[in-house]
C-alpha cells in the first residue's frame, strides 16, 4: 500500500463504513491541499458495479420507495432518511469522479475531493437530525439512481460532468427550496438549517461540475451547448420538467442563453419534433 491519493480514495470509495467513509475522505482532503500536490502516476481504476455502502438501506426501484407522508413522524423521517441517502450516494459520487479519471490537472482532483468532503459533512448533519426523531440511517429503503447514473458515465469525464452535475445534482436546487418551505411548515427550524447549508453547497458542486464540462468541451474542440442537448436526448434526460430554479443553476454557471434554448429544445422534443 503506498498511501498516495488514488489508494486512499479507493479504499473511501469501497469503505461499507459511513463514518469510515467519511474518515478516509477528510484524509484525503488533507493530502490534496499539501502545497504542489500532484496525483500520483497510477494504472487503471477499478471498475466496480457498486460502491461500498453499508448493507441498509435496503435498495429497492424508485417506483417501490414508500411515499413520504410529511403529517406523520415517520413519513417525515422517511423523507429526511431520502435525502440522507442522497448525500451519501454523492458522496461516493464525487470519490468517484476524483479517482476515475486520471490524466486530468491535479485541480480536477482537488475539486471533487472538496465536494466529496462537503457531501460527508451533509450526510453527517442529515444523519443527526434523522437521529433526533429516533431514526437513523438504513431505517427506510431507498433507490440508487444517482449511483447508476455513476456506472453509466464511468467510461468519460465528459459525459459524467454533463449528466451527473448538470442534469441530476442540478435537479437537487429544483426541488429544495420546496422542502425547505415544507420543514418550515413542521416548526423544524434545525433541519432548515441544515438543508440552507445544503443548497448553499450544492450551487459550488454543480458550479465545479459546469466549469469542467466547458473544460474539457474546449480541450476536445466540442461546442457545449449543443453536445449538451444531444446528450439530454440521447440518454432520455430532462431539464425542464416540473419548477426549474433558474436563478440558482444561474449561480451555478449555467447561460440564461443556454437554459432558453434548452427549454425551446426541450419543449420541440415533447412535441415529437427534435429541431436537432
Ligand atoms: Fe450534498
Amino acid at each position: 500500500m503506498n498511501n498516495g491519493i488514488y489508494d486512499l480514495l479507493e479504499q473511501a470509495l469501497l469503505s461499507d463504513c459511513p463514518d469510515e467513509k467519511g474518515r478516509l475522505t477528510e484524509a484525503a482532503f488533507e493530502l490534496s491541499r499539501r502545497n504542489g500536490f500532484q496525483p500520483e502516476a497510477a494504472g487503471r481504476p477499478l471498475d466496480f458495479r457498486v460502491a461500498g455502502r453499508p448493507p441498509k438501506p435496503l435498495l429497492v426501484a424508485p417506483s417501490q420507495v414508500t411515499p413520504r407522508k410529511m403529517n406523520t413522524v415517520e413519513g417525515y423521517a422517511a423523507m429526511l432518511h431520502a435525502i440522507t441517502h442522497i448525500e451519501f450516494n454523492a458522496v461516493n459520487l464525487a470519490l468517484d469522479a476524483a479517482y476515475r479519471f486520471r490524466r486530468l490537472p491535479a485541480a480536477f482532483v482537488q475539486d471533487w475531493i472538496r465536494v466529496a468532503k462537503e457531501e460527508v459533512y451533509h450526510f453527517r448533519l442529515m444523519r443527526e437530525r434523522l437521529r433526533s426523531l429516533g431514526f437513523d440511517y438504513g431505517d427506510f429503503e431507498a433507490h440508487n439512481h444517482l449511483w447508476d447514473m455513476a456506472y453509466k458515465t464511468a467510461y468519460d469525464p465528459l459525459l459524467r460532468m454533463a449528466l451527473v452535475p448538470r442534469v441530476l445534482e442540478a435537479r437537487g436546487l429544483d426541488v429544495t427550496p420546496a422542502i425547505r418551505a415544507k420543514v418550515a411548515q413542521k416548526g423544524d427550524q434545525e433541519t432548515c438549517s441544515v438543508l440552507d447549508i445544503i443548497y448553499r453547497d450544492e450551487i459550488g458542486h454543480v458550479e465545479t461540475g459546469n466549469r469542467w464540462y466547458q473544460h474539457l468541451c474546449q480541450e476536445r474542440g466540442l461546442e457545449p451547448v449543443a453536445l449538451f442537448r444531444r446528450l439530454i436526448a440521447r440518454y432520455d434526460m430532462f431539464i425542464f420538467r416540473g419548477y426549474v430554479n433558474i436563478e440558482a443553476r444561474e449561480r451555478a454557471g449555467f447561460s440564461r442563453f443556454e437554459l432558453d434554448m434548452l427549454e425551446d429544445f426541450e419543449k420541440s422534443l415533447k412535441q415529437g419534433k427534435t429541431g436537432n
